[in-house]
């Protein structure tokens, strides 16, 4: 067998491991390893975080992903997005499974401005996967607005994509090309944080191990106990305070301060 017929059959029995451990309900296949270890180390942060049956303002849903895992922590989410598109396919996906109860409306809103939501309206606020990074000019102003629609001992838990991890698996994106989309330091995370009137109460990587080696991956990943074995490794290095630069987002949570 040549070397991509290899990497053929090893994905494709990826896939149906994936499909089985979707089945059981320990997680929903991702499009690959790499997703797949994305989705499940936000897993784990959000469970850390989002006390069961919380009020969620959910910011940048998109497809779904997260308002599932909610669901299934039997918060009551609002559900946004800045593409009405978005919230349509999230409309079509969810109606008709469980997660559906959990929603209490969907609306279209910019992360940025949250102005039509009262101080503490709620438990925790959710921007996984990117809202900050793409409010390129005014994070600030759009972190300080989240922190705010939380209560006292609420928290907002978010993902940004990273700029140094970005450089790790990927050097030519170190040729200096503007981007659409801001990406942090972790230092740069610390300072928003703080400019926006909050505190820091963890943060992690993601993918520090994980991006990059999709082949590498394919492979651990057809060895059932190989893979449990990686994943946990992969999620407590990337929690790891040294990890937080490494990998292919940044995910913190803040509290009010
Ligand atoms: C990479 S997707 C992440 C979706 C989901 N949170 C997840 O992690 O699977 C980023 C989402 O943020 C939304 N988005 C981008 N800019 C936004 C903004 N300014 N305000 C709210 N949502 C935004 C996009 O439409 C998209 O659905």
């Amino acid at each position: 067998m040549d070397h991509s017929a290899a990497v053929g059959a090893v994905r494709r029995h990826l896939d149906r491991h994936f499909d089985r451990l979707g089945e059981q309900g320990s997680a929903r296949p991702g499009t690959d390893a790499c997703g797949w270890v994305s989705r499940e180390v936000h897993r784990r942060f959000l469970r850390r975080f989002v006390p069961r049956g919380a009020r969620v303002l959910e910011i940048g849903a998109g497809a779904h992903r997260f308002t599932t895992e909610l669901a299934a922590r039997g918060c009551r989410v609002v559900v946004t997005d800045a593409s009405s598109a978005l919230l349509a396919a999230h409309q079509r996906r969810v109606r008709g499974t469980p997660a559906e109860r959990s929603v209490l409306r969907r609306e279209v809103l910019d992360g940025a401005d949250v102005g039509r939501y009262a101080d503490g309206e709620f438990d925790v606020v959710l921007a996984y996967g990117g809202p900050l990074s793409a409010v390129r000019c005014c994070a600030v102003g759009a972190l300080r607005g989240l922190l705010r629609v939380v209560t006292p001992d609420g928290v907002v838990v978010a993902s940004v994509l990273s700029l140094l991890g970005s450089w790790r698996h990927q050097p030519s994106a170190l040729d200096g090309r503007e981007t659409t989309d801001r990406r942090y330091r972790w230092s740069d995370v610390v300072q928003l944080v703080h400019a926006a009137g909050g505190e820091l109460v963890d943060g992690s990587a993601s993918n520090w191990a994980s991006a990059g080696h999709p082949d590498t991956l394919a492979h651990l990943a057809a060895d059932r106990a190989a893979w449990r074995r990686f994943v946990e490794h992969e999620v407590a290095a990337c929690a790891e305070p040294g990890a937080r630069d490494g990998g292919t987002h940044i995910l913190f949570a803040a509290r009010p301060a």
